[in-house]
């Protein structure tokens, strides 16, 4: 069986967790999109990994990881994620495929995010600042664009670098009065990524499908969330790449339809980092309970996440336009101690009632939740193995947000670590 994980709410949905369980029975794990405005927490035992590029499974020795050609690589993340997991005697030597299409976020492509976000005041997008859009912007653009491949003729890079630093300096010079930077300086450091990272570098795609001939089992992780896909999620306040499972086909060179299962992952509630609307937001005492029970700070940037109320007319569209088969809910144990539950089933936009998500921000900010109310539980459900043994409150919620989405939860997570997940098939 292959499976593609992807999220289904604005990130953070516990998607890290939900790959390395599924490691677990897996060959291959492929890093398909994004890049390292992700942050993806593997706990293990006492180890707490927070993974930017690398793919989740790559905790599990006997994995092989696969960056494709989808995903943007700054190298420097990609290189202290290594030596991460080798201070925990985790090698990646022999298991660790990089593809030699995947674009590459260098220094300008951080400074042309930041300078953009500060020139934007309270008009800003609230990026991660890793220079994600600023690289994909170049892929698109093509001319001034490095790959993972160009590492490999560092001369030519040389000269590329002179010309894009060059461009560059003359456009952030006008626009934002900014200092020039140094190509040689860039290149210098390219020289040592290059000396760390071309052992890895390959063709993945010919990898995957010679993978597929063998009939290894493959496991897609996505980045982000759809909510934040540039083509289907709440533009502008989307990340720049298709963060959906629609990404992973064009992200990796594999066609959906060797996938088996499309897992969608979410959060007992919702959360949103970065600006933009959000209709079941609680900016109030029930938003900080979430927030200080989930520890819902940003894994990358460590900003406080915005909490509110499952909104279930996103999640079904995201599990509409990512053909999700089964859904995997986490965080359920943040939620006990709440005495009343909302789970948001439609939209209220200019009187009329709405259950498809409109992605169009300006219908979705007139948008006024309405709310299911649900009792909720007081009992700690972390320790809690099977779904029989949840309170009856936890598991009417488990079936109210299941009849809302239209769509079976197959895995629950009462917390961070692998056993505090429960498996009801
Ligand atoms: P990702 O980006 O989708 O991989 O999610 P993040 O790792 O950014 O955020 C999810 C956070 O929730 C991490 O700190 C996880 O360790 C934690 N987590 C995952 N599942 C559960 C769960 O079921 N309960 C609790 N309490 N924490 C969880
Ligand atoms: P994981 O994979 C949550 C958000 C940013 C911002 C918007 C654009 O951990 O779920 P970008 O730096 O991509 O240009 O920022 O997207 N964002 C995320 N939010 N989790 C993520 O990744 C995110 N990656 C980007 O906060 O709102
Ligand atoms: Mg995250």
């Amino acid at each position: 069986m292959n499976y593609c994980v992807t999220g289904l709410q604005w990130g953070d949905e516990g998607k890290g967790k939900i790959v390395d369980i599924l490691a677990e029975n897996s060959d291959i794990v492929v890093r398909y999109g994004g890049g390292a405005n992700a942050g993806h927490t593997v706990v293990v035992g006492e180890s707490r990994f927070a993974l930017h590029l690398l793919p989740s499974g790559s905790i599990r020795p006997g994995v092989t990881c696969v960056i494709t050609n989808g995903v943007v690589i700054d190298p420097e993340v990609l290189i202290n994620e290594i030596k991460r997991l080798a201070q925990e005697n985790i090698s990646l030597d022999g298991r660790l495929l990089i593809s030699e299409h995947a674009h590459v976020v260098l220094d300008y492509h951080k400074r042309e995010d930041q300078l953009r976000e500060e020139s934007l005041g309270k008009n800003k997008i609230g990026t991660t600042i890793r220079g994600i859009g600023p690289c994909y912007a170049d892929k698109v653009g093509r001319s001034f664009a490095v790959r993972m491949a160009d590492f490999i003729d560092l001369e030519n890079l040389r000269t590329k670098l002179l010309t894009i630093v060059q461009n560059k300096n003359k456009i952030f010079g006008a626009l934002y009065s900014s200092e020039p930077l140094d190509a040689d300086e860039i290149f210098e450091k390219c020289k040592t990524y290059a000396e760390k990272l071309v052992p890895f570098i390959t063709d993945t795609t010919e990898f995957l499908h010679r993978s597929i001939a063998e009939g290894k089992t493959i496991l897609f992780e996505g980045a982000q969330g759809s909510l934040l896909d540039i083509d289907h999620g709440t533009f502008p306040f989307v990340t720049s790449s298709n963060s959906s499972s629609l990404g992973m086909p064009a992200g990796c060179g594999v066609p959906a339809k060797y996938v088996d299962k499309f897992i969608g992952v979410v959060k007992a509630y919702t959360t949103r980092v970065g600006a933009g609307p959000f209709p079941s937001e609680q900016d109030n005492e029930t938003g900080q309970y979430i927030r200080d029970k989930g520890h819902e700070y940003g894994t990358t940037t460590g900003r406080p996440r915005r909490c509110g109320w499952f909104d279930a007319v996103a999640a079904s569209y995201s599990a509409k336009i990512g053909a999700i088969d089964s859904i995997a809910l986490l965080h359920l144990d943040t939620l006990a101690g709440l005495k009343e539950l909302k789970i948001c089933r439609a939209y209220k936009i200019n009187g009329r009632e709405v259950t498809f998500f409109p992605a169009n921000i300006t219908r979705l900010s007139q948008a006024e939740p309405v709310y299911i109310t649900v009792p909720g539980w007081d009992e700690n459900i972390t320790e809690v193995k099977n779904f029989g043994d949840l309170p009856a409150n936890a598991r009417d919620y488990i079936c109210r947000v299941e009849e809302v989405i239209g769509k079976p939860i197959d895995i629950i997570g009462v917390g961070p670590k692998r056993n505090q997940t429960i498996f009801r098939k």
